[in-house]
C-alpha cells in the first residue's frame, strides 16, 4: 500500500469514528414529552425508591435543567440503572419532560410530595 491510498484509509477510519462519537454522546432526550405522563410514571416507578426510604428523597426542583440533562445523559452510570432500563425509552423520555419541565430554574419549579 502506498502513502496516498495509507492517508485515504486513515481518513475514512476518522470520519467513520467521529460520525460514531457523535451519535453516541447526543442526548436521546427531549423535553417535548408527556410531562404529565412522566409525572404518573417517576410517581409509579421511581419514588418508590426515591422518598427517602431506600433512596435520597428526588423532586423535579431537586436539580437544575442542565442538570437533569446531564443526569439522563448519564444515567446508565447511576446505582439504579436496571430501574431505568424497565422504561422504555419513550417513557423515560416523558420522565425527563416532567423533571426538566419542572425543574429548580424552571418557571413551575415542583416537589412532587
Ligand atoms: C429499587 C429502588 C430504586 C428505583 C425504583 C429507582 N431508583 Fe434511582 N437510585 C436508587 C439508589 C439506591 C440510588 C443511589 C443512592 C441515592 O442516590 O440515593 C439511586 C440514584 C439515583 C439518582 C442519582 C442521585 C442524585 O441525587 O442525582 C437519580 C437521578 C435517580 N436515582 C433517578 C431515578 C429515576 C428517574 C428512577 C425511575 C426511572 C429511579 N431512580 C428508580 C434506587 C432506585
Amino acid at each position: 500500500m502506498n502513502i496516498k491510498s495509507l492517508k485515504c484509509v486513515i481518513g475514512i477510519l476518522t470520519a467513520v469514528l467521529l460520525t460514531f462519537c457523535a451519535a453516541a454522546s447526543g442526548s436521546d432526550f427531549s423535553s417535548n414529552g408527556n410531562d404529565r405522563k412522566g409525572k404518573y410514571i417517576y410517581r409509579k416507578n421511581c419514588r418508590v425508591c426515591h422518598d427517602g426510604s431506600s433512596a435520597s428523597t428526588l423532586s423535579p426542583n431537586s436539580k437544575t435543567q442542565a442538570q437533569w440533562t446531564r443526569t439522563f445523559e448519564r444515567h446508565e452510570r447511576l446505582a439504579c440503572a436496571d430501574e431505568w432500563n424497565n422504561q422504555s425509552p419513550a417513557e423515560l423520555n416523558d420522565v425527563f419532560s416532567y423533571l426538566y419541565v419542572h425543574a429548580y430554574d424552571s418557571v413551575q419549579p415542583a416537589s412532587c410530595k
